[in-house]
């Protein structure tokens, strides 16, 4: 932050009431990330059972988009009627209150997950430890990096072999670009697995497989040549932990609560999420070291959590499965102030006042009519088609916040209504799955067709499928050879006419009306770029 924010900051701070202040401190609001099958699912469901949010394991399991359903779209759509129970999971754990933001474990979905995380203060990074380093592990790493969001890693399937532990820290540090630090760290692994050694609280936990672990599982020990190590687990393996514990010490540097929170410095943990082992001392940690509810920069000025007025953002809309009920859900992160039912809110693009009725927040994987919400909490409000993603709402203000990523799409299909007699609802439907943001539209300069655009393949198959069910209208989908849609942009307006006359056949315009290159080839990109330097070609777009 710059000096004047900070003092801003501080002058907010101490004009916030009491109540305000302990909300927002006691507030944890994150996501878990990883490629899919290293076990995200299974940590989050071992973290709400700690908090008590979910009595049996399998709750948030039954959300999951198997691997089989790659184009069994039958099949998310089951999935989507359970995931707005779980898109934001609240729950209290020691005086905190703990928000865990769902992210879609699907690769085409990934989108939804990038927009996810402008939502949250920070991440938990789920790394299998035979597998290391994977490519979706590496994308969604790298768009926390640029956002500077404190991130923790937790190395699971230790109960499993695996690569050794140094080897992954440090494939963390060269593919991921992450400073590291373990806070704990392994004895053995997997036959030979005998617990880790947690390096923030100095004591050693015993695993017992497929067992909840208990206190008595847990032995103090303030020095390592302390002979009850061995007696533990044994003198191989306590002589090998006694060596890598003085290595790490060496060649790591030392926790700070600081370069973490700065995003320089991410603590690293061991365990099996699956055997609940390594769990309790990751989000003992977490909710000590974590960061409350951040402020957030909006185009015009950067917005503290304390200020006293409401202000908040749509970074998620969820479609209502039952087409009798066309309404929907927008997620809307808390920024700033009170948020209360009932109340008017100015909706800044629309620049008309809403008020809602049956704000929902998300407790325990619960649906519940909330009366007021804090900054860092997530509020569903049901839309009958007022919200975009990345609309802010405010109590008068005109605001914008930044940051909500689009992505150029690499995959493209013309579309056009199939049904004359179901023009308009085919309008309709893709207007608003649009605004959903499951894929992104362009109308082409020379001829007005519509060109879809697509991160995963397996959006067209839920357009289709949506729009029949939701909308009854039909699509037909013709196959177009594109390599990549930019976003092109000129402070030369001369240059970007000209460019306009040369490219005409390969433009066209995005929902927002912003002028998009379409490149047939990497070659066409290529050449484009090179005879027109003045123009820039954007990769990602913020909304
Ligand atoms: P994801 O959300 O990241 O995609 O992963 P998920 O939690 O679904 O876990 C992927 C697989 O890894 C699951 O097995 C899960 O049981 C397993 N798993 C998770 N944590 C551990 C662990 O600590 N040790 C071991 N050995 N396995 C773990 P699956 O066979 O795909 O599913 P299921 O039949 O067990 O439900």
């Amino acid at each position: 932050m710059e000096k004047t924010e900070t003092l801003q900051a501080d002058a907010h701070y101490a004009k916030a009431s009491p109540q305000m202040k302990n909300e927002i401190a006691r507030r944890r609001t994150f996501a878990i990330v990883s490629h899919p099958d290293a076990g995200k699912t299974t940590l989050t469901e071992k973290l709400l059972l700690f908090g008590g949010a979910i009595q049996v394991a399998g709750a948030v399991k039954s959300n999951k988009i198997k691997k089989t359903a790659t184009s069994d779209f039958m099949e998310i759509e089951k999935q989507r009627g359970i995931s707005v129970a779980t898109s934001v999971m609240g729950f209290e754990y020691q005086g905190r209150k703990i928000n865990i933001l769902d992210t879609p474990g699907h690769k085409d979905f990934a989108e939804d997950t990038y927009r996810t995380l402008t939502a949250v203060d920070s991440v938990i990074v789920v790394i299998d430890v035979a597998k290391g380093v994977e490519e979706q592990t590496r994308r969604l790493v790298e768009v926390c990096r640029m956002r500077k969001t404190p991130v923790i890693v937790f190395i699971n399937k230790l109960d499993r072999e695996g690569k050794d532990g140094f080897d992954l820290l440090d494939e963390i540090e060269q593919e991921l670009g992450l400073r590291v630090r373990p806070l704990s760290w392994p004895i053995g692994m997997g036959q030979r697995f005998r617990g880790v050694y947690n390096l923030y609280e100095q004591n050693l936990v015993l695993f017992r497989p497929h067992g909840k672990q208990t206190e008595e599982d847990t032995v103090r020990i303030d020095d390592l040549s302390d002979g009850q190590l061995d007696a533990h687990v044994g003198t191989s393996l306590a002589d090998t932990l006694r060596e890598e514990v003085e290595i790490i010490e060496e060649v790591y540097p030392a926790f700070s609560r600081e370069a973490y929170l700065e995003g320089e410095l991410s603590p690293v943990f061991f365990g099996s999420a699956i055997n609940n082992f390594g769990v309790r001392e990751l989000l003992d940690c977490f909710v000590e070291i974590a960061p409350a509810p951040q402020p957030r920069q909006a185009e015009e000025r950067v917005v503290h959590p304390h200020e006293p007025k409401f202000t908040g953002f749509v970074f998620k809309i969820h479609a209502n499965i039952d087409p009798r009920h066309r309404d929907r859900i927008a997620f809307v992160r808390i920024v700033s102030g009170k948020f209360a039912r009932n109340t008017n809110y100015y909706h800044v693009r629309q620049g008309r006042n809403l008020k809602f009725s049956n704000p929902t927040s998300f407790m325990a994987a619960r649906k519940e009519v909330v009366d007021e919400a804090w900054p860092g909490d997530v509020v569903g409000l049901y839309d009958s088609g007022n919200f975009k993603i990345g609309d802010t709402l405010t109590e008068g203000e005109v605001l914008h916040f930044k940051g909500m990523p689009s992505f150029s799409p690499e995959i493209f299909r013309f579309v056009d209504n199939a049904d004359p007699m179901k023009y308009k609802q085919f309008e309709k439907g893709l207007d608003q799955l649009m605004d959903e943001g499951v894929a992104q539209l362009f109308i082409k300069e020379d001829n007005g067709r519509k060109i879809i655009g697509v991160v995963g393949a397996l959006q067209f198959d839920v357009i289709q499928y949506r729009l029949e069910h939701e909308y009854g209208a039909r699509v037909r989908y013709e196959p177009v050879n594109l390599h990549k849609a930019c976003w092109v942009t000129a402070e030369d307006e001369a240059a970007l006419a000209e460019f306009v006359k040369r490219r005409h056949k390969d433009l066209a315009r995005d929902k927002h009306g912003r002028l998009v290159y379409l490149a047939e080839s990497p070659w066409m990109l290529k050449m484009a770029q090179e005879n027109h330097p003045d123009i820039h070609f954007h990769f990602t777009s913020e909304l």
